[in-house]
C-alpha cells in the first residue's frame, strides 16, 4: 500500500485499535428526504463529534457540512436508481475520483448488487473505482447492498458478496450482521464494517454492534439506528463505547439510558 492510501485508510479505521465508527447519512441518494434526515445539516452536526468518519454524498457534503469539520469523509459515489424507480440495483458511478480528491475525501464508497440483474455492471463499476482509486491513493469501500428483490441476507450470501468485493480489490467491505456472522468475517480478507439496517430498539442495535465486533468486524457504518433514535447523541456515544472502549452491549445500553434521561 502506498503512503497516501495507508494514510487515508488510517482516517477511516483507527490504526491504534483497528476500529471504526462511521456515521452513515447517505440514504437520500436513493430514498430522498428519509425520516429524521430531512434536513441533513441538523441531523449531522450534533453527531459528527462522536464519529470517526461520515459517509455521505458530495451534494450533502457541499451544502450541509461545515468545511472546518474534523471528521474524515467517505464519499458515496454510486447511485442512479431510486426507491420509486424500476430497479434499485441499476446503479452506476455518479462522482469522479477527481472530485472526491478535490473534496478531500478519505475514501469512496459504492454498492454492489450481487445476485441481481445488474450484478455485472455494479461489479465492473467497483473494479473501475479500484483502478482509479489505486492511481490516486484513494481507498474504496464496497457496500454489499441488498436490493428489494433480494430478501436473503444469510451468511452464505453475505460471505459470497463480501468475498467478491474483496477479490475485486475493495479495501473495506460494508455488509449486514447475520447469524454465523463470523463466517462472513473470516472469509473476507479485508476489514468489514457493519450497517445498522432498519431502525430497531436501541438495546437490539447495541447488541448487533457488540456481536458484530465480537465476530471480528472492525466497526460500524451506522445510520438509521443512530439518527432515527429519539436520543441520537446518547445512541452514537453508546455505539462508540462498544467500538472504541470494548464496552459490553449491556454497559453501552446502561450508558444510553443514563445519557437519554439526562436530556
Ligand atoms: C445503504 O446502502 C446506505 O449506504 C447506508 O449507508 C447503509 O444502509 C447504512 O445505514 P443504515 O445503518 O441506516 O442501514
Amino acid at each position: 500500500m502506498d503512503w497516501g492510501l495507508k494514510n487515508r485508510m488510517s482516517k477511516i479505521i483507527r490504526p491504534e485499535n483497528g476500529r471504526a465508527v462511521m456515521l452513515a447519512v447517505d440514504h437520500g441518494y436513493f430514498l430522498g428526504p428519509t425520516s429524521r434526515l430531512e434536513v441533513p445539516r441538523t441531523t449531522i452536526a450534533p453527531l459528527a463529534p462522536y464519529a470517526d468518519s461520515i459517509m455521505l454524498t458530495r451534494g450533502v457534503l457541499r451544502s450541509s457540512v461545515d468545511p472546518s469539520i474534523c471528521n474524515s469523509i467517505v464519499l458515496r459515489v454510486s447511485g442512479g436508481a431510486s426507491i420509486v424507480g424500476e430497479d434499485l440495483s441499476n446503479e452506476g458511478i455518479i462522482t469522479s475520483v477527481e472530485d472526491a480528491l478535490r473534496l478531500n475525501a478519505s475514501g469512496i464508497a459504492l454498492s454492489i448488487f450481487v445476485g441481481s440483474k445488474h450484478e455485472r455492471q455494479t461489479l465492473l463499476a467497483l473494479s473501475e473505482l479500484v483502478n482509479e482509486g489505486q492511481k490516486h491513493g484513494m481507498p474504496v469501500l464496497a457496500v454489499t447492498a441488498v436490493g428489494k428483490e433480494i430478501g436473503q441476507k444469510d451468511a452464505r450470501y453475505l460471505a459470497l458478496a463480501s468475498r467478491i468485493a474483496a477479490e475485486i480489490g475493495a479495501h473495506i467491505v460494508k455488509t449486514y450482521y447475520c447469524e454465523d456472522f463470523e463466517k462472513v468475517v473470516e472469509s473476507c480478507p479485508v476489514p468489514i464494517v457493519v450497517a445498522g439496517g432498519k431502525k430497531i430498539p436501541e438495546k437490539d442495535a447495541l447488541e448487533l454492534t457488540y456481536n458484530s465486533l465480537k465476530a471480528g468486524a472492525a466497526g460500524v457504518d451506522m445510520g438509521r439506528n443512530i439518527w432515527q433514535s429519539d436520543h441520537p447523541v446518547p445512541m452514537i456515544k453508546a455505539v462508540r463505547e462498544i467500538v472504541h472502549k470494548d464496552a459490553t452491549a449491556k454497559d453501552a445500553y446502561e450508558l444510553f439510558k443514563k445519557l437519554s434521561s439526562k436530556k
